[in-house]
């Protein structure tokens, strides 16, 4: 018997003011179609005044549970991902674990910007895999709005603010990729990339700050080591991408998204894709398209799916697991 970290539940939240992209033409020098036809992007949804990362990241969590038909009480850690915290500290996720009345266990954050989601559910499969917790929630969870350059049309019209979450549990498996769980990850780094995209703000600006991109060049990044680090996971599974169900890829464009899946040898009716709604929700964008897959009708129980996500570090990574 070997021991899986297993979906048993899922859900999401998204704010409920809705910007489509004309709205940035008065205000912008730009276009419905440009946005449309370079990103994928048609709408996005943003944080009312005062709602945070934490409120969103809640909600989302109770999605989860319901779906889950699980309590508060049942679970043993929070693991939220995030760049856009409530404060520089506590954590949101200690925040989310007060919101929720869970008084026992352990929650923190995790910081991999739009990787964040890979790293977490990395990270709460081991706590799973090692007997630290048998049962983790796993959040990302974002507010992006709050750190845009409004002026800057080259950042402001990409992202969005929402939150999805995963409810993990220990369960045993024969060891094998037929197992349901979480069967391979991989994660990479590479802080020699962090001027390509970051905040140029925090603890030692004394500033929030804004975000700062070099679109461009995060792309090329974006394409060349997404298919490398899906087919690492994949091979760690010993599984290829002939037995891929569903790629949900981190959701920035739909132009990455694409070739991606083309580089991997796997076609676009295998993807799940939620960009044009959603924008790009950092380390939500996972978490709300496998709740919104599901929704959907596109994945179910026993489907082999991959994820796999870039961003601001650069970090990125993947995760291989059946529903
Ligand atoms: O989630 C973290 C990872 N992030 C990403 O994966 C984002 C990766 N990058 C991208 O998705 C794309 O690079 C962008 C969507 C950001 C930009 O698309 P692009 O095809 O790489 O465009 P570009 O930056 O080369 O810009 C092309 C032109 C430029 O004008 P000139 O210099 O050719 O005159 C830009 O100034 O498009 C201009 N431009 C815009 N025009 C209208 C940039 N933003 C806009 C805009 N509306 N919003």
């Amino acid at each position: 018997m070997t021991a899986r970290a297993q979906v048993r539940g899922v859900g999401h939240y998204l704010p409920d003011r809705v910007v489509p992209n004309a709205a940035f033409e008065d205000t912008l020098d730009t276009t419905d179609e440009w946005i449309r036809s370079r990103t994928g992007i048609e709408r996005r949804h943003f944080a009312a005044e005062g709602q945070t990362t934490s409120d969103l990241a809640t909600r989302a969590a109770r999605a989860a549970l319901e779906d889950a038909g699980l309590e508060a009480a049942d679970l043993d850690a929070i693991v939220l991902a995030t760049s856009t915290a409530d404060l520089t500290f506590p954590s949101a996720a200690t925040m989310v674990q007060a919101n929720l009345g869970m008084e026992r266990g352990f929650a923190f954050d995790v910081q991999a910007v739009c990787a964040g989601f890979v790293y977490a559910l990395t990270n709460a499969n081991a706590l799973i895999l090692s007997g630290q917790a048998q049962r983790v929630l796993v959040i990302g969870a974002e507010t992006f709005s709050r750190i845009m350059d409004w002026t800057d049309r080259g950042t402001c019209v990409l992202f969005g603010d929402g939150a999805g979450a995963l409810i993990l549990e220990r369960a045993e498996g024969d060891g094998t990729a037929a197992d349901r769980g979480i069967l391979a990850t991989d994660l990479h780094s590479d802080g020699r990339h962090r001027d390509i995209l970051y905040v140029d703000g925090g603890v030692a600006t004394q500033t929030t700050g804004h975000l700062r991109m070099q679109g461009k060049e995060v792309f090329r990044h974006a394409v060349e080591k997404l298919a490398a680090t899906a087919h690492t996971a994949l091979d760690r599974a010993g599984l290829g991408p002939e037995d891929v169900d569903w790629i949900v890829p981190h959701q920035a464009n739909l132009r990455i998204i694409k070739a991606t899946a083309s580089r991997m040898g796997v076609p676009m009716d295998k993807v799940v894709v939620t960009v044009q709604d959603h924008g790009n929700t950092s380390a939500a964008s996972i978490p709300l398209a496998l709740s919104v897959g599901v929704a959907r009708g596109q994945i179910s129980r026993g489907d082999l799916v991959v994820t796999e996500a870039i961003g601001g570090g650069l970090a990125w990574g993947a995760v291989v697991l059946r529903w």
